[in-house]
């Protein structure tokens, strides 16, 4: 998979960058060429994309049996009780992290590697920063949590780097600073991105994570792109 590092590379779905979204679509796009040859994944053939790209491990009924599925990202935010301790990997404007904060965590690290969205975050929670709610972390996710105290977070929501190896660190990192009955969410549970036009490894992470750890699926959530959510917790 690592010569599919330039999948980082990805815009945000549904926001408006207009110029850094052309500019990251055209350096995807020579990135994308020089590593196969000048050909474009989307002019390989269907089997020759099949082999670049192998499916995500097989689940059993074992990690789906529980799962609920929800009509958006939004609602599964009702699983967050109140009091709990939080994360969110990948904040960018944070959006995301105000309906997170809606639900009353005790504590809320918002980490991310950008420091203009951490600068967003100053400006959007002076007041949750003041009283110690809401912690800012700076730097790369997979570093941060693993300096976070092992089963210390009751919800993790891991948004990040998309790349296999990016979501694979992140969820492996996440493991260890998760409470034992703690979930982790994930944004973006797909294996191409329609929108950004490029490939996502979070489908193939999770799976992964799941048949090695013994982690099940809690829920599905859709979204109208195929970016889907998903909520995994440790079995039983
Ligand atoms: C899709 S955006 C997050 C969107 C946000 N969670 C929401 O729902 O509105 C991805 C974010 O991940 C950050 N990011 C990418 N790679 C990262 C890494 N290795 N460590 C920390 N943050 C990273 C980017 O800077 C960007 O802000």
């Amino acid at each position: 998979m690592t010569a599919l590092a330039w999948t980082g590379l990805r815009g945000t779905e549904g926001s408006a960058l207009g110029g850094v979204s052309y500019v990251f679509a055209k350096l995807r796009r020579s990135v994308s060429a020089s590593l196969y040859g000048g050909v474009l994944p989307q002019d390989l053939r269907p089997d020759q994309r099949r082999a670049l790209w192998p499916a995500a491990a097989d689940l059993g009924p074992e990690h789906v049996g529980n799962c609920r599925v929800y009509p958006n990202r939004s609602q599964p935010l009702e699983l967050i009780a109140r009091g709990a301790a939080c994360a969110e990997v990948g904040i960018f404007r944070c959006d995301f992290s105000a309906e997170i904060l809606a639900r009353e965590p005790s504590e809320l690290h918002l980490i991310d590697i950008d420091p203009q969205w951490l600068a967003v975050a100053q400006e959007r929670f002076p007041a949750e920063i003041a009283s110690g709610q809401v912690v800012l972390r700076q730097g790369d996710s997979s570093t941060i949590l693993r300096s976070l105290p092992p089963a210390s977070l009751d919800w993790i929501y891991i948004d990040g780097d998309h790349t296999y190896e990016g979501c694979k660190a992140d969820l492996e990192a996440a493991r260890l600073c998760l409470k034992p009955a703690g979930l982790i969410a994930l944004n973006d549970y797909t294996f191409w991105g329609p929108s950004d036009f490029c490939k996502y490894g979070v489908m193939e992470a999770v799976n992964e994570f799941c048949v090695t750890h013994q982690f099940e699926f809690v829920y599905f959530a859709l979204q109208g792109r195929g970016y889907h959510d998903v909520g995994i917790r440790k079995i039983g």
